[in-house]
């Protein structure tokens, strides 16, 4: 398989220093809680709370749907939850990128039975081919047609999560 170039370091890092910027912007009187979905989003997790001018707590939540492959299994198992209390807290779910949708949607509704005071959704890719679940993404930073990306996080089968630029695997 080869890797096509299709986001580079210099244009995600602009991309999600705006994002911080309107969720800044969003939060100014507030303290909201960044869930992120690990392991995939701790590169955009950092440099987005790196960029954030006002104070954030977080956290982590940890769930599987795809198996080895490039497909989802469609099935969503949750193996780790969130530590600190969210309920009656504003709280960001923070996800690499949203596929069919299904992992999203799992998460959202088990921290939604919490009652945190509002939650919120931000992607740093929103890959709309085989979305299955409506999911509204609050915050996106590209939206992608097609294809399996890698890179910035993404991995396949656990390769090559550490890149700096985020590429298509063809
Ligand atoms: P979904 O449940 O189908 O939306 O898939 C969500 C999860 O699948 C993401 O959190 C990723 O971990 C993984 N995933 C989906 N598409 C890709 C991709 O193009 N590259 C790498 N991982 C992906
Ligand atoms: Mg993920």
């Amino acid at each position: 398989m080869e890797k096509h170039l299709l986001l580079g370091e210099e244009t995600i890092r602009s991309r999600v220093k705006e994002l911080a910027e309107q969720i800044s912007s969003d939060y100014a009187d507030k303290e909201p809680i960044m869930i992120g979905v690990l392991n995939g989003v701790v590169f955009f997790f950092a440099d987005l709370l790196k960029d954030l001018t006002i104070p954030a707590k977080i956290d982590f939540v940890r769930a599987a749907s795809y198996g080895s492959g490039m497909t989802s299994s469609g099935t969503v198992t949750f193996t780790k939850d969130v530590e600190i209390p969210i309920t009656g807290e504003d709280v960001i779910l923070v996800e690499d990128i949203v596929d069919t949708g299904l992992t999203l949607k799992h998460i959202a509704r088990r921290l939604e039975e919490k009652g945190p005071r509002s939650l919120k959704i931000c992607a740093l890719i929103d890959k709309q081919e085989r979305r299955k679940e409506k999911v509204t993404i609050d915050y996106c930073g590209f939206r992608i047609e097609e294809g399996f990306l890698v890179g910035y996080g993404l991995d396949h089968d656990e390769e090559y999560r550490c890149l700096r630029d985020i590429y298509q695997l063809k």
